[in-house]
């Protein structure tokens, strides 16, 4: 069985990567310069013959999605799995409304990321694959909040932190662990500790200084997000867990 991960350079596909190797997987990484999923397709499957592909790749700033994010965050996932078996990454943003959400809920996407998110998963059910959901990810090299926090945190630096949205913060390990797996279906890859940004920052900022201030969704001046798009079950390892491994040594 062969698996190859697109979207190998990012933060989970890259831990994807290496949780495969480590398990003894074939399993080969493409990044954006080896294989465009938007334009690539053809020539990597017949390159690489893989028996199934982990699909990280996509546009992945929540607020930057529009036209232009289409083609490989919806129509690339979709064209590979009516090709091959397709293992989609997809977000909890799926979401809106209160949680936590089963994997047979129904979506209700409140911005434009998510409805590109939700098009994409019944694309790819529609063709036989399997969709994996997963929210607030950090780990190493990553660029989300959670993964840039504790430098930012040791810095010195004063973080403004999301007070009234719950998350289930969850490291990239656990996720990919998981992952290689294959788990068939619908499937919800979350931390089993609920807490809201601001929560998780002070604890932090407990260990490495800093300071942390609350803020509420309303004022952050974001695109609309879903307030507890929390995920159920929730079977990975909880955030108190992972937060030592962020922390600069
Ligand atoms: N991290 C989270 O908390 C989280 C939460 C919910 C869902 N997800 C989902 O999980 C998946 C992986 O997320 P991530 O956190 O690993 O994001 P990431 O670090 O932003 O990685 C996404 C990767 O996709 C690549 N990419 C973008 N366009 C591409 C294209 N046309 N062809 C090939 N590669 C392309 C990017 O390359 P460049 O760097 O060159 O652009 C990047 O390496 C995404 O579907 C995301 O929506 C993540």
């Amino acid at each position: 069985m062969r698996i190859v991960v697109v979207g190998a350079t990012g933060l989970i596909g890259r831990a994807v990567v290496r949780a495969g190797l480590e398990a003894g997987v074939d399993i080969v990484g493409l990044g954006r310069h080896d294989c465009d999923v938007t334009r690539d397709r053809e020539a990597a499957l017949r390159a690489h013959r893989p028996d199934a592909v982990i699909f990280c790749a996509a546009a992945t700033n929540v607020d930057a999605a529009g036209n232009g994010t289409r083609a490989v965050n919806v129509d690339a996932p979709g064209a590979w799995s009516r090709q091959v078996a397709t293992w989609l990454l997809s977000s909890n943003f799926v979401f809106d409304g209160w949680g936590p959400h089963a994997p047979s809920a129904t979506p209700r996407p409140c911005n434009t990321y998510a409805a590109q998110k939700v098009e994409a998963e019944r694309l790819v059910l529609a063709a036989g694959g399997h969709v994996v959901r997963v929210g607030w990810v950090h780990g190493p090299g990553g660029k989300t909040f959670a993964s840039t926090l504790p430098s930012r945190l040791a810095r010195g630096e004063t973080v403004r932190a999301i007070s009234d949205v719950l998350v289930q913060p969850t490291r990239a390990v656990d996720v990919a662990r998981a992952l290689v797996l294959l788990p068939r279906g619908v499937t919800h890859l979350v931390g089993n500790a609920d807490t809201t940004w601001y929560g998780y920052a002070s604890a932090l900022a407990a260990r490495l200084g800093g300071k942390v201030e609350p803020v509420r969704l309303a004022d952050f001046g974001l695109d609309p997000r879903p307030r507890d798009a929390r995920l159920w079950p929730a079977t990975l390892p909880g955030w108190h867990e992972g937060i030592e491994e962020g922390i600069p040594r």
